[in-house]
């Protein structure tokens, strides 16, 4: 047996016993777009920061595998408290939740007294309950513009989202300087570099990316037509790469995602504008970790009640708008 034949008998073996203990633990696998091909290949759900809210809270079953990071399988237990809620290697953080902590946005809100507070998904339960509103990157525009337009904003932890959200809405907004260090690293130049070598293919831009800010520019002055760039939350642009006419894609987010978007499309050519933006932390969950978790029944994932409640407070009112 080649290599090749015995990684895969290997992952069918796996896969076998993870759908096996499915079913003894009455549970249910979510993944993140960015997890490993044949995690995703194992999923139930496989979307976005919003839309693994949603199945968090509509599922029935018992136990949740949070294949993602860890303030994703928080707010899973934010939003189905009776559940257990497992995440498959307690490593799994993120570099840009870790950019602001409950104590620090205490110090901001202290400074703006009547702002209303914007935090992006991709925070601590701590820092969600000391927050007005929740949002992700497929619903920031729409919860930013719910809010009355006399208000000030504090929006965190994202520098380049709250960018782009406050040059779309015009918007009087204070945002927090943090950033995705996997993201933070797709420049501009890449863009530029990537449509030279590929002047045919649609851009699809995550609003976290570095380059994020400039496609706008290019945009507004012509340098890149309307049609050929959209700036989409990873579900958007998975959405998007189904939709569109194109044949060719330049996408501008974690490679992960480009797992789903060639399965579903296998006539269309989807190209990263930066091989290197792969996220340590969502590579972390693997097809073994996937099966100890359900077998061992860990790393259970809890928030402790009072801050849980204060937190949801922010997700249920990002859920009400969008
Ligand atoms: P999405 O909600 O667009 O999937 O983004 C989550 C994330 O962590 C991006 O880095
Ligand atoms: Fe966090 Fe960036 Fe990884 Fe998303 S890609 S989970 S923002 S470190």
């Amino acid at each position: 047996m080649s290599g090749v034949d015995a990684g895969e008998a290997r992952e069918a073996e796996l896969a076998a016993e993870i759908a096996e203990w499915k079913r003894r633990r009455h549970a249910v696998i979510l993944a993140h777009n960015y997890q490993v091909g044949p995690v995703q290949d194992v999923a139930d759900y496989v979307g976005d920061s919003l839309g693994l809210s949603r199945q968090a809270a509509a599922t029935d079953a018992e136990v949740i595998v949070f294949c993602g990071v860890h303030f994703m399988a928080e707010t899973a237990s934010i939003l189905s408290p009776g559940k257990t809620v497992l995440l498959p290697d307690a490593g799994a953080g993120c570099s840009l939740a870790d950019t602001i902590d409950a104590e620090r946005l205490r110090r901001w809100k202290a400074e703006h007294p009547d702002a209303v507070v914007v935090s992006y998904v991709n925070t601590t339960a701590e820092v969600k309950a000391e927050s007005d509103y929740c949002c992700t990157s497929g619903n920031a525009l729409k919860v930013v513009q719910s809010i009355p337009e006399d208000r000030e904003i504090l929006f965190l932890p994202d520098f380049f989202l709250g960018s782009w959200i406050q040059k779309v809405t015009g918007r009087r907004m204070h945002i927090w300087m943090g950033e995705c260090h996997v993201h933070a690293g797709i420049h501009p130049e890449r863009i530029g570099a990537a449509r030279r070598e590929h002047p045919e293919a649609e851009l699809l831009v995550h609003p976290e990316c570095g380059c994020t800010t400039s496609v706008l520019y290019f945009l507004e002055d012509g340098a890149i037509p309307r049609e050929a760039a959209n700036v989409v939350s990873t579900e958007g642009m998975v959405n998007r790469a189904r939709s569109s006419p194109a044949r060719e894609f330049l996408v501008a987010t974690e490679t992960g995602i480009l797992h789903r978007m060639r399965r579903d499309n296998p006539d269309k050519r989807f190209i990263p504008v930066s091989d290197g933006a792969v996220c340590p932390y969502m590579k972390m969950i693997t097809l073994e970790k996937v099966r100890d978790a359900l077998r061992d029944l860990r790393v259970e994932v809890r928030v402790p009640k009072e801050t849980a409640a204060r937190a949801r407070l922010s997700i249920d009112r990002m859920l009400a708008i969008a």
